[in-house]
């Protein structure tokens, strides 16, 4: 870049207002949702970082697309647009439509597992356990060690611990019907995984012989970061590296809700033809027929132009300046962050944040909810509302919309999480009131505990 300023590689060509809330109304908003943040609505959000899923803001190529739209139930050419697309950079001989990721974990999961079985990932997203274990099978973690140390500064902290996984097959390879790698590591803080540790892997499936998927929602995501961080990928485009990488697979799951660059879609790849067919039969039975798969012709243009556009250069540039800008700048005052910061998003250490909230009181709540307060800002909690006690880390995720927010988007919400990090002693935990049997977050309800309101009308506060 010839300049330090970051600027978004595009014009804006149509606009979505916004609404300022002042903090009183913010409070009330906060108690009739019961401080839970995914029960507020989305109007009476000023920046929602909520996920980074679904949200981004499509191009005029995009849109012009979805006028291109074949909408036929059977053999549409939206559809032959869509697999020549994805096989471009995929490159794998089956590519089956669903609506989202999580359609096709399902869809590979009932296929390839049975009860018992046991699936390794460098860190399972929730659903993707979820799926893993509703069939009865088991999800296992092996992120390398440096994975789970928030503060600790590595280049590649989404890597799988390859002699563990290499000690799992050896010792229970059979019960193994394939191994996940997740690019970029969403639960482990937006991390990348290296070429060489995706090397390395792809050689000890081999040696197994267990097949390699990868969940590849931030694919392109990954593949700067290695063209960044990983010297011998410096000259090479983003789409030479991402179709390098998948060439060490067997098949994948794809969101396209993050780097699809669409509100919905998703797919599954695979190179078996016993196995596509299988998994073919299901989605007519649930999704659709395999050439639209639960999506509208529309959706499957807008997929096909969103995976080119996400791989970039100058989009990654921005993208990726732009989250390390929000994650550096509030690093730099003492905010304590997952470091280095993610692709898709910042993730703040919110048991370092907040020591004196211990787990059992949410810290990562309190601090989510006292973000909106102070500036109508939305993220999420991912911790010990979301996991119950058997959360390691309490943090609060900002995710980043693709192409939505500029930079002085950011730039306020710097502003916030500052003004919030001046006034942390005065922040107490939160209890529930009530919560559901499986998935408590997205219902749950709670209350400040008492002693905030004594603490706050004590001299001095
Ligand atoms: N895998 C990863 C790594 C994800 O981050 C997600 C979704 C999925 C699979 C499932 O995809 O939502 O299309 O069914 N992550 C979103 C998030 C929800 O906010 O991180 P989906």
């Amino acid at each position: 870049m010839p300049t330090r300023t970051i600027i978004e590689p595009f014009r804006i060509k149509s606009v979505e207002p916004i609404r300022w809330t002042t903090r009183e109304q913010r409070e009330e908003l906060l108690r009739s949702a019961n401080y839970n943040l995914f029960q507020l609505r989305a109007d009476d959000v000023l920046i929602d970082l909520l996920t980074d899923s679904g949200t981004g803001a499509m191009s005029t190529r995009q849109w012009a697309a979805l006028v291109e739209g074949d909408e036929s139930y059977a053999g549409s050419r939206s559809f032959d647009r869509f697999r020549e697309s994805v096989q471009d950079i995929f490159g794998y001989r089956h590519v089956i439509p669903t609506h989202q990721g999580r359609a096709a974990e399902r869809i590979l999961f009932s296929v390839m597992c049975k009860k018992g079985d046991i699936v390794p990932s460098n860190t399972h997203f929730d659903t993707t356990r979820a799926n893993i274990e509703f069939v009865g099978a088991i999800a296992v973690d092996l992120v390398i060690p440096e994975g789970k140390q928030p503060s600790l500064l590595h280049q590649f902290k989404g890597n799988m611990d390859v002699e563990a996984l290499d000690a799992l097959l050896a010792r229970a390879g059979k019960k193994v019907p394939l191994v996940m790698l997740t690019v970029t590591n969403n639960s482990g803080g937006g991390q990348p995984v290296s070429m060489e540790n995706v090397r390395q892997v792809s050689a000890v499936c081999r040696k197994h012989r267990v097949p390699l998927y990868f969940d590849a929602c931030r694919f392109a995501e990954n593949a700067y970061f290695i063209k960044l961080r990983e010297p011998a990928y410096a000259t090479k485009t983003p789409k030479q590296i991402a179709q390098e990488m998948f060439r060490y697979g067997d098949g994948c799951t794809m969101s396209a809700k993050k780097d699809g660059m669409a509100n919905i879609g998703g797919f599954l790849c695979t190179n078996e033809d016993g196995l596509a067919q299988q998994e073919k039969n299901l989605l007519i039975l649930t999704e659709g027929y395999p050439t639209y798969g639960g999506l509208a012709g529309r959706d499957l243009e807008a997929v096909a132009v969103g995976i080119q556009e996400a791989l970039q250069e100058d989009y990654l540039r921005y993208r990726i300046a732009s989250t390390a800008y929000l994650g550096n700048h509030i690093a730099e005052h003492g905010v304590p962050i997952v470091q280095p910061p993610g692709g898709h998003a910042v993730y703040i250490d919110a048991r370092a944040f907040l020591p004196q909230i211990p787990p059992s009181q949410f810290p990562a709540v309190a601090l989510a909810t006292e973000l909106y307060l102070e500036g109508g800002v939305r993220c999420i909690e991912i911790g010990t509302l979301m996991f119950g006690s058997a959360a390691a880390m309490d943090l609060v995720r900002l995710a980043i919309p693709r192409r939505v927010y500029t930079q002085s988007h950011i730039d306020y919400v710097v502003e916030v999480i500052l003004q919030v990090w001046k006034k942390r002693d005065q922040i107490r935990g939160l209890r529930l009131t009530y919560e559901a049997p499986f998935l408590r977050h997205f219902t749950a309800k709670l209350e400040p505990i008492q002693q905030a309101v004594a603490a706050r009308m004590m001299p001095g506060n």
